[in-house]
């Protein structure tokens, strides 16, 4: 089977990130969110990179043209009556995931791929709220999208060698490299990657050191290109209490016991870099 549409659910920076890289990749590509207003939002952040792309000289206007022609925007589910792959990028809920899954499975064509970038819940679980559980696979983008090289790619227990090969050869037209593992709660990347970024929350708890000395000692002991509690900022500090919270459950391991700090943070609303308020404030920015 041949992608030629690809439906982006959720225009938020994951979700707008991979309408980028899908029309960049020349699918025709539509970006979906609830209201008017959060998928203006994420259209003027593709066009904004974009631009920023032409003013570098790495991308001519009639590219940065041709690229926009082929997205499209809406705020109708039904629009992905058409779509080849729908990759769903929103809040990691896994309630409100099931809704739309079960909504999207009513929508689209039977031959459709319903993809979900989910940080760590279950595949398996969200392919078993559709009658087509073989279509159903994880398509996991690292945020900056446009940026990081990563598709990692997460099979549920009955999704289909074909959906996989259909899905890493996607993967790799986008510019991306695909990377596989199994179906866990937080797969590869976070379970590495969230237990370091909770122990930074922990030892900012326990007053080990501030934010920028932790953040410091990881950039230049260890060459991470951003300390954990900046790259915590960028994550958004609710996605990371998420998928920290689904280790936790998932596992019965007290290794991924959420900081409290982290909690605190997230009920007061300092959400990271897109409330302009984290660990880090970015008011100024
Ligand atoms: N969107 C598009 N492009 C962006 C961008 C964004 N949000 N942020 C940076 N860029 C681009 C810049 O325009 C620049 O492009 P050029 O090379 O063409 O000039 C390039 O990226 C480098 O940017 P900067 O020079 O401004 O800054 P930098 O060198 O410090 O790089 C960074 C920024 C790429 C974010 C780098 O700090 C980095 O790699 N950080 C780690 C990011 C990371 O670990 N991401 C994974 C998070 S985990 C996840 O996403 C999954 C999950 O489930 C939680």
């Amino acid at each position: 089977m041949e992608i030629k549409k690809i439906f982006v659910v959720g225009a938020g920076q994951m979700g707008n990130g991979i309408a980028q890289v899908s029309a960049q990749a020349g699918y025709d590509t539509v970006i979906y969110d609830i209201t008017q207003e959060l998928v203006d939002k994420g259209v003027n952040i593709i066009k904004k990179n974009l631009e920023r792309n032409v003013a570098k000289g790495k991308m001519s206007a009639d590219e940065q043209a041709a690229i926009l022609g082929r997205l499209k925007a809406t705020t109708t589910l039904e629009d992905a009556a058409d779509a080849d792959l729908v990759i769903e990028a929103i809040i990691e809920n896994f309630d409100i995931k099931k809704e739309v899954f079960e909504k999207l499975d009513q929508i689209t064509p039977p031959h459709a791929i319903l993809a979900t970038n989910t940080s760590s819940l279950p595949i398996t679980q969200i392919a078993a709220c559709t009658k087509r559980p073989e279509k159903v696979i994880g398509m996991h983008f690292m945020n900056p999208v446009p940026v990081m090289k990563l598709v990692e790619i997460i099979r549920g227990l009955a999704t289909s060698d074909e959906v996989y090969q259909i899905v890493e050869e996607t993967s790799i037209k986008m510019g991306k490299v695909p990377v596989w593992c199994k179906d866990v709660p937080g797969f590869v990347s976070n379970r590495v990657l969230q237990v370091m970024i909770n122990e930074a929350l922990w030892e900012l708890y326990e007053g080990v050191a501030p934010a920028e000395n932790i953040d410091n000692i990881m950039k230049l002991g260890m060459n991470h290109p951003m300390g954990p509690c900046a790259l915590a900022d960028l994550i958004g500090l609710d996605t990371v209490l998420a998928i920290l919270n689904v280790m936790y459950t998932g596992y019965g391991d007290p290794k991924y016991r959420p900081s409290p700090l982290l909690k605190q943070y997230v009920q007061a609303g300092w959400l990271g870099r897109k409330t302009g308020k984290g660990i880090y404030d970015y008011s100024n920015q």
